[in-house]
């Protein structure tokens, strides 16, 4: 099913549409700078692995080109899903694209009997207070007490309802944390 806004839709991408799939790369080459690099190819090698119906999403304005793409997971026996990746070209930020694509994810997964929808955001940029910390010594006070930079990303999955459930310690490197957000996607 179709998601219909004023400005823009959001439908699960498939694998047909070669143009379409081009445009989502050039979003994540612009969404991701320092990930990709300007490597095109890399990022649209990114985007037909992980483009199978049902796991991934795109926004696209009304004159049909991508302005935001959203990866998930699920896997086969578990009723908690994953959001992998979300992203919304630089332009179209703060208009509530992300919001839409994160309902989106979470209808169909609702729809798949899943209970729990969980955001991984990595911090190896320094743009929370948890980077550059040991947190093995003490995990609950420290999540307690997060706070991030206002262009980190949990900021944005706290603000539409998530909450942090915990973390991967020095997953990218000493201090380099990722973390995991959560929301039950049984109620409003
Ligand atoms: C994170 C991202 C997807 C948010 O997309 P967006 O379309 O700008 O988000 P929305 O407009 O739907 O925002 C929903 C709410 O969250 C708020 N918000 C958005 N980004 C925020 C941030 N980084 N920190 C705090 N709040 C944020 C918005 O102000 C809005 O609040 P409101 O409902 O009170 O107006 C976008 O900033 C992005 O693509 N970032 C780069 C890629 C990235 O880091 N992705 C996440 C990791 S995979």
């Amino acid at each position: 099913m179709t998601a219909h806004t004023a400005l823009y839709t959001v439908d699960p991408l498939g694998q047909e549409d070669a143009a379409l799939l081009r445009g989502v790369a050039d979003l994540l080459v612009v969404a991701f700078p320092t990930i990709y690099a300007g490597d095109v190819t890399q990022a649209l090698a990114d985007v037909v692995q992980f483009a199978p119906e049902d796991r991934s999403l795109v926004a696209r304005d009304s004159d049909g080109a991508p302005i935001g793409w959203l990866r998930m997971e699920h896997f086969k026996g578990q009723v908690s899903a994953e959001i992998k990746l979300v992203a919304v070209h630089p332009t179209r930020r703060h208009q509530g694209v992300g919001r839409t694509l994160v309902m989106a994810a979470e209808e169909r997964m609702r729809a798949n009997g899943c209970i729990t929808m969980l955001a991984t955001v990595g911090d190896t940029r320094g743009r929370t207070n948890l980077y550059g910390v040991d947190v093995t010594e003490d995990a609950p006070r420290l999540l307690a007490a997060f706070a991030c930079h206002t262009d980190h990303p949990a900021g944005f999955f706290l603000e539409i309802g998530y909450r942090l459930v915990g973390l991967l310690p020095d997953a990218y490197g000493p201090g380099k944390h990722d973390l995991t957000l959560a929301r039950r996607i049984t109620k409003d």
